[in-house]
């Protein structure tokens, strides 16, 4: 299996455009030790040819740019056989709507996450401009379904989801009461191989379904939004917790490095990392800590064969 990072960063990006925090100053100024980052999405693919994109970032045309294999290859063409969507974040959905140039789209994602989408979103008219523009799949949570190509064809890839705790995107809070499948974990199995990648990027707390989602995967991508729980009060950036934005911290007492010592995968990446998070900085005591459990940092552009 193929593995591109075409985002690592959580929504609003790294810098953020309205942020002056001590990382975002410091990259923009570069006298930090880090790198630019594009909000969350990764490509993955069987065979090199036929791939899947894990959310649809609002930085999408910039990421397919970035990355040749999801190039056209005639005139009117994509190699984007599908879209797999694990909530209603606008981080991981706006790009939909940039995908608009009349180009037939697969969508994969939970009844839940494709009402609160498309029902009452008048934007989502771009993609009806004829029928059948845009073809929805559900993911049903335990059912394992096999990714097709666009022309039918098996991708050589299966795909099941994980309900995981987490919570409705903040423009739905209020308006429907909390599911548990407004938020899954992927488990994307390669056919001939057998191996698993498991992509989790924004897990509330460390339950017993978290650890089944990652139960015998051989590369985990598991949510490193925040490494504190205080991180934005800390800095004067909001008064929300960590988990209150149902993303458990990474550092500290019961959180995820703690949580998830003694995970088995061979690769371990942290993505979706808030712009505020010290793992940014590729010098920090933080990313040491991390790296001594065995955890990676995600950046645009990593590529991984699985
Ligand atoms: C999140 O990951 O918590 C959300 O993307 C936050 C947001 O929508 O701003
Ligand atoms: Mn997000
Ligand atoms: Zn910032």
């Amino acid at each position: 299996m193929r593995i591109r990072v075409l985002g690592s960063a959580a929504g609003g990006g790294f810098p953020q455009w309205n942020c002056g925090c001590p990382n975002c100053r410091g990259v923009r100024e570069a006298v930090i030790a880090a790198t630019p980052r594009t909000q969350e999405s990764v490509a993955v693919s069987a065979d090199g040819e036929a791939w899947f994109l894990l959310n649809a970032s609002p930085e999408i045309r910039q990421q397919i740019e970035s990355f040749p294999p999801l190039h056209p290859r005639r005139p009117r063409h994509s190699p984007i056989q599908g879209i797999v969507l694990t909530n209603g974040d606008l981080d991981h959905c706006l790009g939909l709507l940039s995908l608009r140039e009349s180009h037939p789209l697969v969508v994969y994602a939970t009844e839940r996450v494709r009402r609160g989408f498309t029902e009452g979103n008048v934007l989502y008219r771009t993609l009806q401009r004829f029928s059948e523009q845009v073809t929805w799949r559900d993911l049903k949570p335990g059912r394992e379904d096999a990714l097709l190509r666009q022309d039918g064809a098996p991708s050589g890839l299966a795909l099941e989801a994980v309900a995981l705790p987490g919570k409705l995107p903040i423009h739905l809070e209020g308006q429907a009461p909390p599911d548990p499948e407004d938020n899954i974990g992927l488990r994307l199995r390669e056919v001939r191989t057998g191996r698993v990648l498991a992509y989790l990027p924004a897990v509330a707390a460390v339950t017993g379904a978290v650890r089944e989602a990652l139960e015998g995967a051989d590369c985990v991508f598991f949510d490193g939004t925040f490494w504190s729980s205080d991180e934005l009060p800390a800095l004067a950036l909001g008064p929300k917790r960590a988990e209150e934005m149902a993303h458990l911290p990474v550092g500290g007492p019961g959180g995820s490095l703690e949580a998830l010592a003694g995970l088995g995968a061979s690769r371990r990446i942290l993505i979706h990392v808030n712009n505020t998070n010290p793992l940014l900085r590729d010098d920090s005591p933080e990313r040491a800590a991390a790296r001594a459990r065995g955890w990676e940092v995600a950046r645009d552009g990593m590529d991984i064969d699985l």
